[in-house]
């Protein structure tokens, strides 16, 4: 368990699947990709179960997120979301992060991702830490550059939308091509 002023980080656990499905089935947390909005528990499920992985095999993948004190109107203790670094290949750390509507604009995706990058750094330094967001959402991006990312990439996807990937040092062509994979 890690925490943070407003924040108790927990490495994600099959436990955790109804309260994290409850962020990835709302719509409103998917607005720049509606595609992307989990339908079934089943998928949450399998998301926590590849983080539960990574755990396992590298030490480090995406916390559930706790409230560690009350933000508004959602109480201490409520599992606001997901978020952290995953290892991804090749070689990097993805950054993601993806909170209830009901604790936005309280900084908490600013505070999780800023210990997502200092955890990245104390586990693994060798391995680069890489945000990948739509230009279609400046909050995303807004947090992963207050992390001290910067950007490395932009260019359109195969449906048209246009990704930016920011990453916390000069990437390799062969890390930038797998990034851009990526989507
Ligand atoms: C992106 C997200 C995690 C941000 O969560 P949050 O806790 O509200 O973020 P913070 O309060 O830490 O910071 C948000 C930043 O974005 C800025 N921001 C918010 N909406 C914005 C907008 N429409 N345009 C520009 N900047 C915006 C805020 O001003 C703030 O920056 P600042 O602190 O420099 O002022 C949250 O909106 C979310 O879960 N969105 C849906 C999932 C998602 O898009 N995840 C990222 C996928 S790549």
């Amino acid at each position: 368990m890690t925490t943070t002023a407003q924040l108790a980080l927990a490495p994600v656990a099959a436990g955790d699947v109804d309260a994290v499905h409850a962020v990835f089935a709302d719509p409103s947390t998917w607005t720049h990709l509606p595609s992307g909005r989990h339908t079934h528990p089943d998928q949450t499920a399998q998301m926590i179960d590849h983080a539960a992985a990574g755990w396992r095999v590298h030490g480090l993948d995406s916390w559930t997120v706790r409230l560690a004190q009350t933000v508004g109107d959602v109480p201490a203790g409520t599992v606001v979301g997901l978020g952290g670094v995953s290892p991804r290949d090749p070689f990097h750390w993805n950054l993601g992060y993806r909170l209830s509507p009901a604790v936005w604009g309280h900084g908490l995706a600013t505070e999780l991702a800023t210990e997502a990058v200092r955890a990245a750094h104390a586990h693994d330094r060798e391995r680069p830490v890489v945000a990948r967001a739509l230009t279609t959402n400046p909050a995303s991006i807004a947090v992963a550059r207050r992390t001290g990312l910067r950007e490395v990439l932009r260019g359109p996807r195969p449906d048209g939308l246009v990704r930016v990937a920011l990453a916390d040092r000069a990437l390799d062509d062969a890390t930038l091509a797998g990034v851009a994979a990526l989507g």
